[in-house]
Protein backbone atom coordinates (compact mmCIF):
# COMPACT_ATOMS: atom_id res chain seq x y z
CA UNK A 1 0.00 0.00 0.00
CA UNK A 2 2.74 2.55 -0.62
CA UNK A 3 2.04 5.54 -2.44
CA UNK A 4 5.78 5.71 -3.85
CA UNK A 5 4.87 2.43 -6.04
CA UNK A 6 2.76 4.40 -8.13
CA UNK A 7 0.59 2.74 -11.14
CA UNK A 8 -0.88 5.10 -13.25
CA UNK A 9 -1.27 8.68 -13.75
CA UNK A 10 -3.58 9.89 -10.94
CA UNK A 11 -1.24 8.43 -8.23
CA UNK A 12 1.53 9.63 -10.43
CA UNK A 13 0.13 13.49 -10.26
CA UNK A 14 -0.51 13.24 -6.51
CA UNK A 15 3.07 11.41 -5.72
CA UNK A 16 4.62 14.37 -8.23
CA UNK A 17 2.60 16.75 -6.04
CA UNK A 18 3.86 15.59 -2.61
CA UNK A 19 7.61 15.73 -3.59
CA UNK A 20 6.93 19.07 -4.91
CA UNK A 21 5.76 19.99 -1.22
CA UNK A 22 8.92 18.21 0.36
CA UNK A 23 11.41 19.86 -1.19
CA UNK A 24 9.61 23.44 -0.08
CA UNK A 25 9.14 22.59 3.03
CA UNK A 26 12.51 21.00 3.41
CA UNK A 27 13.70 23.99 1.83
CA UNK A 28 12.22 26.19 4.27
CA UNK A 29 13.20 23.68 7.25
CA UNK A 30 16.72 24.50 6.24
CA UNK A 31 15.93 28.14 6.11
CA UNK A 32 14.72 28.63 9.65
CA UNK A 33 16.61 25.56 11.26
CA UNK A 34 19.89 27.01 9.95
CA UNK A 35 19.21 30.35 10.72
CA UNK A 36 17.97 29.09 14.29
CA UNK A 37 21.64 27.12 14.93
CA UNK A 38 23.29 29.50 13.57
CA UNK A 39 21.95 32.31 16.35
CA UNK A 40 22.20 29.72 19.23
CA UNK A 41 25.93 28.89 18.19
CA UNK A 42 27.01 32.23 17.62
CA UNK A 43 24.76 33.87 20.36
CA UNK A 44 25.38 31.27 22.97
CA UNK A 45 26.82 32.14 26.66
CA UNK A 46 30.14 31.53 27.04
CA UNK A 47 32.08 31.11 30.59
CA UNK A 48 33.34 34.45 31.87
CA UNK A 49 31.29 36.46 29.09
CA UNK A 50 32.44 39.40 28.96
CA UNK A 51 30.58 40.63 25.74
CA UNK A 52 28.25 42.99 25.96
CA UNK A 53 24.22 42.25 25.21
CA UNK A 54 23.94 41.95 21.26
CA UNK A 55 21.50 45.22 20.02
CA UNK A 56 17.91 44.23 20.89
CA UNK A 57 16.30 44.88 17.58
CA UNK A 58 12.42 44.49 16.21
CA UNK A 59 10.16 45.96 14.05
CA UNK A 60 12.17 45.27 10.78
CA UNK A 61 9.85 46.64 7.65
CA UNK A 62 11.93 44.57 5.11
CA UNK A 63 12.96 41.82 7.06
CA UNK A 64 8.73 41.44 7.62
CA UNK A 65 7.56 42.00 4.57
CA UNK A 66 10.67 40.19 3.06
CA UNK A 67 9.01 37.05 4.61
CA UNK A 68 5.64 37.64 4.08
CA UNK A 69 6.55 37.69 0.41
CA UNK A 70 8.28 34.68 0.50
CA UNK A 71 5.82 33.27 2.58
CA UNK A 72 3.18 34.09 -0.21
CA UNK A 73 6.01 32.86 -3.25
CA UNK A 74 6.10 29.38 -1.83
CA UNK A 75 2.31 29.00 -0.77
CA UNK A 76 1.50 30.02 -4.16
CA UNK A 77 4.39 28.00 -5.52
CA UNK A 78 2.18 24.54 -3.86
CA UNK A 79 -1.49 25.93 -4.33
CA UNK A 80 -1.29 26.26 -7.96
CA UNK A 81 -0.13 22.51 -8.59
CA UNK A 82 -2.48 21.50 -5.22
CA UNK A 83 -5.68 23.01 -7.35
CA UNK A 84 -4.46 21.36 -10.80
CA UNK A 85 -4.00 18.27 -9.43
CA UNK A 86 -7.77 18.43 -7.47
CA UNK A 87 -9.12 19.33 -10.82
CA UNK A 88 -7.33 16.27 -12.87
CA UNK A 89 -8.00 14.02 -10.51
CA UNK A 90 -11.97 14.96 -10.57
CA UNK A 91 -12.39 15.65 -14.34
CA UNK A 92 -12.23 12.11 -16.31
CA UNK A 93 -10.75 12.65 -18.96
CA UNK A 94 -12.06 11.66 -22.40
CA UNK A 95 -9.81 8.80 -23.63
CA UNK A 96 -10.92 7.27 -26.66
CA UNK A 97 -8.88 3.94 -26.39
CA UNK A 98 -10.95 3.78 -22.88
CA UNK A 99 -14.06 3.87 -24.35
CA UNK A 100 -16.20 1.05 -23.44
CA UNK A 101 -16.59 -0.36 -27.46
CA UNK A 102 -12.73 0.36 -27.79
CA UNK A 103 -11.95 -2.47 -25.42
CA UNK A 104 -14.85 -4.25 -24.37
CA UNK A 105 -16.15 -7.36 -25.99
CA UNK A 106 -18.50 -8.36 -23.97
CA UNK A 107 -22.01 -8.25 -25.16
CA UNK A 108 -24.25 -6.89 -22.23
CA UNK A 109 -23.37 -2.87 -23.67
CA UNK A 110 -26.08 -0.49 -24.45
CA UNK A 111 -24.89 1.13 -27.42
CA UNK A 112 -24.89 4.58 -26.20
CA UNK A 113 -22.16 3.22 -23.43
CA UNK A 114 -19.61 2.62 -25.99
CA UNK A 115 -18.41 6.19 -25.92
CA UNK A 116 -17.86 6.14 -22.41
CA UNK A 117 -15.67 5.09 -19.90
CA UNK A 118 -16.57 2.40 -17.47
CA UNK A 119 -18.36 3.52 -14.61
CA UNK A 120 -17.79 2.46 -11.09
CA UNK A 121 -20.58 3.59 -8.46
CA UNK A 122 -18.65 3.07 -4.99
CA UNK A 123 -20.96 3.29 -1.80
CA UNK A 124 -19.33 3.08 1.50
CA UNK A 125 -21.73 1.57 4.14
CA UNK A 126 -20.03 0.87 8.00
CA UNK A 127 -18.30 -1.12 6.94
CA UNK A 128 -18.04 -2.13 3.64
CA UNK A 129 -17.98 -1.09 0.13
CA UNK A 130 -19.81 -2.20 -2.78
CA UNK A 131 -19.03 -1.62 -6.48
CA UNK A 132 -21.62 -1.27 -8.96
CA UNK A 133 -21.07 -1.32 -12.55
CA UNK A 134 -24.45 0.39 -13.96
CA UNK A 135 -23.30 -0.09 -17.99
CA UNK A 136 -23.27 -3.77 -16.96
CA UNK A 137 -26.21 -4.20 -14.54
CA UNK A 138 -23.68 -5.99 -11.92
CA UNK A 139 -22.91 -5.29 -8.15
CA UNK A 140 -19.80 -6.43 -6.04
CA UNK A 141 -18.52 -5.82 -2.88
CA UNK A 142 -15.28 -5.04 -1.55
CA UNK A 143 -12.83 -6.61 -4.39
CA UNK A 144 -13.55 -4.40 -7.48
CA UNK A 145 -12.57 -5.67 -10.85
CA UNK A 146 -10.79 -3.26 -13.44
CA UNK A 147 -9.18 -3.31 -17.01
CA UNK A 148 -5.92 -2.48 -16.97
CA UNK A 149 -4.80 0.85 -18.76
CA UNK A 150 -8.07 2.30 -19.26
CA UNK A 151 -9.86 4.59 -17.69
CA UNK A 152 -12.60 4.03 -14.84
CA UNK A 153 -15.17 6.79 -13.98
CA UNK A 154 -15.93 6.25 -10.18
CA UNK A 155 -18.93 7.92 -8.43
CA UNK A 156 -18.91 7.96 -4.63
CA UNK A 157 -21.42 7.79 -1.84
CA UNK A 158 -22.06 6.67 1.12
CA UNK A 159 -24.91 5.55 2.93
CA UNK A 160 -24.11 5.91 6.53
CA UNK A 161 -21.18 8.61 7.69
CA UNK A 162 -17.68 9.82 6.09
CA UNK A 163 -15.58 7.69 4.44
CA UNK A 164 -13.03 7.69 1.69
CA UNK A 165 -11.47 6.07 -0.62
CA UNK A 166 -7.99 5.20 -0.89
CA UNK A 167 -6.31 2.60 -3.25
CA UNK A 168 -2.50 4.18 -2.58
CA UNK A 169 -0.75 3.24 -5.75
CA UNK A 170 -3.33 3.96 -7.92
CA UNK A 171 -4.88 6.64 -6.77
CA UNK A 172 -6.68 8.33 -3.25
CA UNK A 173 -8.18 10.06 -1.30
CA UNK A 174 -11.66 11.08 -2.29
CA UNK A 175 -14.14 11.03 0.56
CA UNK A 176 -17.95 9.42 0.02
CA UNK A 177 -20.81 11.61 1.69
CA UNK A 178 -23.77 11.21 2.74
CA UNK A 179 -26.13 12.97 0.53
CA UNK A 180 -23.64 13.54 -1.85
CA UNK A 181 -21.89 12.22 -4.87
CA UNK A 182 -18.20 12.53 -5.47
CA UNK A 183 -16.23 11.92 -8.63
CA UNK A 184 -12.31 11.12 -9.68
CA UNK A 185 -11.40 8.83 -12.01
CA UNK A 186 -8.73 5.97 -12.03
CA UNK A 187 -6.67 4.31 -14.02
CA UNK A 188 -4.08 1.08 -13.34
CA UNK A 189 -1.30 1.69 -15.72
CA UNK A 190 -0.46 4.63 -18.12
CA UNK A 191 -2.42 4.04 -21.71
CA UNK A 192 -0.70 3.51 -24.84
CA UNK A 193 0.42 7.12 -25.69
CA UNK A 194 1.55 8.05 -21.77
CA UNK A 195 3.33 5.00 -21.73
CA UNK A 196 5.14 5.16 -25.41
CA UNK A 197 5.96 8.64 -24.03
CA UNK A 198 7.59 7.80 -21.54
CA UNK A 199 9.94 4.84 -23.56
CA UNK A 200 10.91 8.02 -26.30
CA UNK A 201 9.00 6.60 -28.69
CA UNK A 202 7.81 8.29 -31.88
CA UNK A 203 5.39 10.48 -32.09
CA UNK A 204 1.77 9.29 -32.10
CA UNK A 205 1.33 8.31 -35.59
CA UNK A 206 3.60 5.51 -34.78
CA UNK A 207 1.60 2.55 -34.54
CA UNK A 208 3.80 -0.22 -35.33
CA UNK A 209 2.42 -3.97 -34.22
CA UNK A 210 5.76 -4.29 -32.30
CA UNK A 211 5.11 -1.49 -30.32
CA UNK A 212 1.77 -2.44 -29.35
CA UNK A 213 2.66 -5.97 -28.17
CA UNK A 214 5.95 -3.95 -25.86
CA UNK A 215 2.77 -2.23 -24.40
CA UNK A 216 0.62 -5.10 -23.42
CA UNK A 217 3.42 -6.85 -22.05
CA UNK A 218 3.55 -3.78 -19.98
CA UNK A 219 0.24 -4.09 -18.69
CA UNK A 220 0.52 -7.50 -17.87
CA UNK A 221 3.93 -7.85 -16.06
CA UNK A 222 3.71 -3.89 -14.29
CA UNK A 223 -0.09 -3.41 -14.24
CA UNK A 224 -1.74 -6.48 -14.24
CA UNK A 225 -1.89 -7.19 -10.13
CA UNK A 226 -3.99 -6.83 -6.91
CA UNK A 227 -3.86 -3.84 -5.16
CA UNK A 228 -4.79 -2.54 -1.34
CA UNK A 229 -7.13 -0.51 -0.80
CA UNK A 230 -8.34 0.97 2.55
CA UNK A 231 -11.17 3.58 4.23
CA UNK A 232 -9.16 6.51 4.58
CA UNK A 233 -11.48 8.93 7.43
CA UNK A 234 -12.25 7.66 10.51
CA UNK A 235 -15.67 6.16 10.51
CA UNK A 236 -16.73 4.85 13.46
CA UNK A 237 -15.61 1.26 15.04
CA UNK A 238 -14.32 -1.42 12.74
CA UNK A 239 -13.14 1.85 10.30
CA UNK A 240 -9.38 0.48 10.32
CA UNK A 241 -10.96 -3.05 9.34
CA UNK A 242 -12.92 -1.38 6.25
CA UNK A 243 -10.45 -2.44 3.53
CA UNK A 244 -10.92 -3.16 0.05
CA UNK A 245 -9.30 -4.69 -3.08
CA UNK A 246 -9.26 -4.13 -6.36
CA UNK A 247 -8.40 -6.89 -9.25
CA UNK A 248 -6.51 -5.03 -12.29
CA UNK A 249 -7.57 -7.68 -15.27
CA UNK A 250 -6.92 -7.62 -19.03
CA UNK A 251 -9.46 -6.89 -21.34
CA UNK A 252 -10.79 -10.58 -22.06
CA UNK A 253 -10.47 -11.70 -18.05
CA UNK A 254 -12.97 -8.47 -17.43
CA UNK A 255 -15.42 -9.59 -20.08
CA UNK A 256 -15.43 -13.05 -18.59
CA UNK A 257 -15.62 -12.18 -14.80
CA UNK A 258 -18.77 -9.97 -15.97
CA UNK A 259 -20.71 -12.70 -17.45
CA UNK A 260 -19.56 -15.03 -14.15
CA UNK A 261 -21.38 -12.17 -12.05
CA UNK A 262 -24.13 -11.79 -14.29
CA UNK A 263 -24.56 -15.78 -14.84
CA UNK A 264 -24.80 -15.86 -10.88
CA UNK A 265 -25.38 -19.42 -9.12
CA UNK A 266 -27.42 -22.69 -9.76
CA UNK A 267 -28.85 -25.28 -6.69
CA UNK A 268 -26.24 -27.27 -5.59
CA UNK A 269 -27.61 -30.54 -6.52
CA UNK A 270 -28.40 -28.68 -10.28
CA UNK A 271 -32.42 -29.06 -10.19
CA UNK A 272 -34.06 -25.32 -10.96
CA UNK A 273 -34.80 -23.00 -8.76
CA UNK A 274 -38.29 -23.63 -9.34
CA UNK A 275 -37.98 -26.90 -8.25
CA UNK A 276 -35.34 -26.37 -5.67
CA UNK A 277 -38.03 -24.38 -3.89
CA UNK A 278 -41.26 -26.34 -4.32
CA UNK A 279 -38.75 -29.67 -2.66
CA UNK A 280 -37.85 -26.45 0.18
CA UNK A 281 -41.42 -25.79 1.10
CA UNK A 282 -42.97 -29.59 0.99
CA UNK A 283 -40.36 -32.08 1.55
CA UNK A 284 -37.04 -30.15 3.22
CA UNK A 285 -35.52 -33.35 4.08
CA UNK A 286 -35.27 -34.56 0.75
CA UNK A 287 -32.55 -31.80 -0.02
CA UNK A 288 -29.72 -33.46 1.68
CA UNK A 289 -25.99 -32.83 1.45
CA UNK A 290 -23.49 -30.41 3.11
CA UNK A 291 -24.28 -28.10 0.46
CA UNK A 292 -28.26 -28.40 -0.09
CA UNK A 293 -28.00 -28.09 3.78
CA UNK A 294 -25.91 -24.76 3.98
CA UNK A 295 -28.14 -23.29 1.28
CA UNK A 296 -31.64 -24.66 3.44
CA UNK A 297 -29.85 -22.41 6.26
CA UNK A 298 -28.70 -19.35 3.82
CA UNK A 299 -32.65 -19.48 3.02
CA UNK A 300 -34.26 -20.08 6.89
CA UNK A 301 -32.47 -20.08 9.68
CA UNK A 302 -29.46 -18.37 8.85
CA UNK A 303 -31.87 -15.33 7.75
CA UNK A 304 -28.69 -14.61 5.12
CA UNK A 305 -31.10 -13.94 2.32
CA UNK A 306 -32.85 -11.21 3.80
CA UNK A 307 -30.00 -9.34 3.87
CA UNK A 308 -27.76 -10.38 0.82
CA UNK A 309 -28.37 -10.74 -2.73
CA UNK A 310 -27.35 -14.13 -4.45
CA UNK A 311 -27.26 -13.93 -8.35
CA UNK A 312 -29.44 -16.74 -9.97
CA UNK A 313 -31.04 -17.49 -6.63
CA UNK A 314 -34.36 -15.70 -7.11
CA UNK A 315 -35.31 -15.66 -3.58
CA UNK A 316 -31.95 -13.97 -2.07
CA UNK A 317 -32.89 -10.28 -2.47
CA UNK A 318 -31.54 -8.47 -0.01
CA UNK A 319 -29.70 -5.62 -0.56
CA UNK A 320 -28.56 -4.18 3.47
CA UNK A 321 -25.27 -6.16 3.05
CA UNK A 322 -22.83 -7.31 0.86
CA UNK A 323 -23.81 -9.01 -2.29
CA UNK A 324 -22.69 -12.37 -2.56
CA UNK A 325 -22.38 -13.59 -6.01
CA UNK A 326 -19.57 -15.65 -6.43
CA UNK A 327 -18.29 -14.17 -2.61
CA UNK A 328 -16.19 -17.91 -3.20
CA UNK A 329 -13.92 -16.65 -5.67
CA UNK A 330 -13.12 -13.55 -3.93
CA UNK A 331 -9.71 -13.36 -2.04
CA UNK A 332 -10.83 -12.04 1.36
CA UNK A 333 -14.14 -11.65 3.08
CA UNK A 334 -15.32 -9.20 5.95
CA UNK A 335 -13.87 -6.07 3.65
CA UNK A 336 -10.49 -7.59 3.36
CA UNK A 337 -9.77 -8.21 7.05
CA UNK A 338 -10.25 -12.10 6.84
CA UNK A 339 -7.65 -12.88 3.45
CA UNK A 340 -7.38 -16.12 2.00
CA UNK A 341 -5.33 -15.44 -0.81
CA UNK A 342 -1.98 -17.64 -0.90
CA UNK A 343 0.97 -14.35 -1.00
CA UNK A 344 2.67 -17.29 -3.22
CA UNK A 345 0.70 -17.94 -6.31
CA UNK A 346 -2.28 -15.27 -5.92
CA UNK A 347 -4.68 -18.33 -5.76
CA UNK A 348 -7.32 -19.12 -3.00
CA UNK A 349 -6.35 -20.88 -0.21
CA UNK A 350 -9.13 -23.31 0.60
CA UNK A 351 -8.43 -24.41 4.04
CA UNK A 352 -7.96 -20.68 4.87
CA UNK A 353 -10.88 -19.28 3.24
CA UNK A 354 -13.16 -22.01 5.15
CA UNK A 355 -11.72 -21.00 8.87
CA UNK A 356 -12.48 -17.28 7.49
CA UNK A 357 -16.03 -18.28 6.51
CA UNK A 358 -16.48 -19.75 10.07
CA UNK A 359 -15.26 -17.50 11.56
CA UNK A 360 -16.95 -14.71 10.25
CA UNK A 361 -20.16 -16.46 11.09
CA UNK A 362 -19.12 -17.28 14.39
CA UNK A 363 -18.12 -14.22 15.85
CA UNK A 364 -18.55 -11.87 13.44
CA UNK A 365 -18.33 -9.32 16.73
CA UNK A 366 -14.64 -9.98 17.08
CA UNK A 367 -13.58 -10.10 13.54
CA UNK A 368 -15.37 -6.53 12.95
CA UNK A 369 -16.93 -4.95 16.12
CA UNK A 370 -20.21 -3.27 16.01
CA UNK A 371 -21.04 -4.56 12.39
CA UNK A 372 -24.78 -4.81 11.61
CA UNK A 373 -25.02 -8.02 10.51
CA UNK A 374 -23.96 -9.17 14.62
CA UNK A 375 -26.59 -6.99 15.92
CA UNK A 376 -29.35 -7.24 12.96
CA UNK A 377 -29.18 -11.16 14.65
CA UNK A 378 -29.22 -9.94 17.95
CA UNK A 379 -25.65 -10.40 19.05
CA UNK A 380 -25.34 -13.90 16.66
CA UNK A 381 -26.74 -15.44 13.72
CA UNK A 382 -29.57 -17.18 13.33
CA UNK A 383 -33.34 -16.70 13.67
CA UNK A 384 -33.96 -14.45 16.27
CA UNK A 385 -36.33 -16.25 18.36
CA UNK A 386 -37.54 -20.19 18.14
CA UNK A 387 -40.49 -21.91 19.36
CA UNK A 388 -39.61 -22.23 23.02
CA UNK A 389 -38.97 -18.29 23.13
CA UNK A 390 -35.26 -18.68 23.04
CA UNK A 391 -32.60 -16.77 21.25
CA UNK A 392 -31.69 -19.51 18.54
CA UNK A 393 -28.26 -19.14 16.88
CA UNK A 394 -26.93 -21.43 14.50
CA UNK A 395 -25.25 -24.46 16.11
CA UNK A 396 -21.46 -25.12 15.02
CA UNK A 397 -22.36 -28.14 12.85
CA UNK A 398 -24.70 -25.16 10.77
CA UNK A 399 -21.98 -23.15 10.94
CA UNK A 400 -19.83 -25.66 9.12
CA UNK A 401 -22.54 -26.61 6.52
CA UNK A 402 -22.96 -22.59 5.68
CA UNK A 403 -19.57 -22.05 5.26
CA UNK A 404 -19.07 -24.97 2.79
CA UNK A 405 -21.90 -23.33 0.88
CA UNK A 406 -20.71 -19.96 0.86
CA UNK A 407 -17.30 -21.53 -0.49
CA UNK A 408 -19.58 -22.97 -3.12
CA UNK A 409 -20.73 -19.64 -4.23
CA UNK A 410 -17.81 -19.12 -7.28
CU1 LIG B 1 -15.13 3.85 6.31
CU2 LIG B 1 -13.33 4.59 7.68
Amino acid sequence: MSTFVTKGPVAETQYDLFMLTVWVTLGIFIAVGGAFAFAIIKFRERPNDDRPMPSQGHGNPLVEIGLIGISILLLVIIAVPTLKGIWYTHDTPEDPESFMGAWYSGEELAEEESENPLIVKVIGYQWWWAFEYPQLGITTANEMVIPAGKVVHLELRSSDVIHSFWLPRIAGKVDLIPGRTNSMWIQAGDNYLRWKEKQGAAGPEDESPLLRAEYATYLEEEIHNYYYGQCAEYCGDSHARMLFRATVVDNEEFAEWVIDERTGHGTPDGRSWDDWYTAYADKPDSLTGDLNEGLKLFMGRGKCATCHVVKGNPRALGVAGPNLTNVGSRMSIAAGWLNHRSEEDGSIDLEKQYDNFYKWIHETDVVKPGNRMWKAGGGGIGELIDENGELALLTEDEIHKLSLYLQSLK
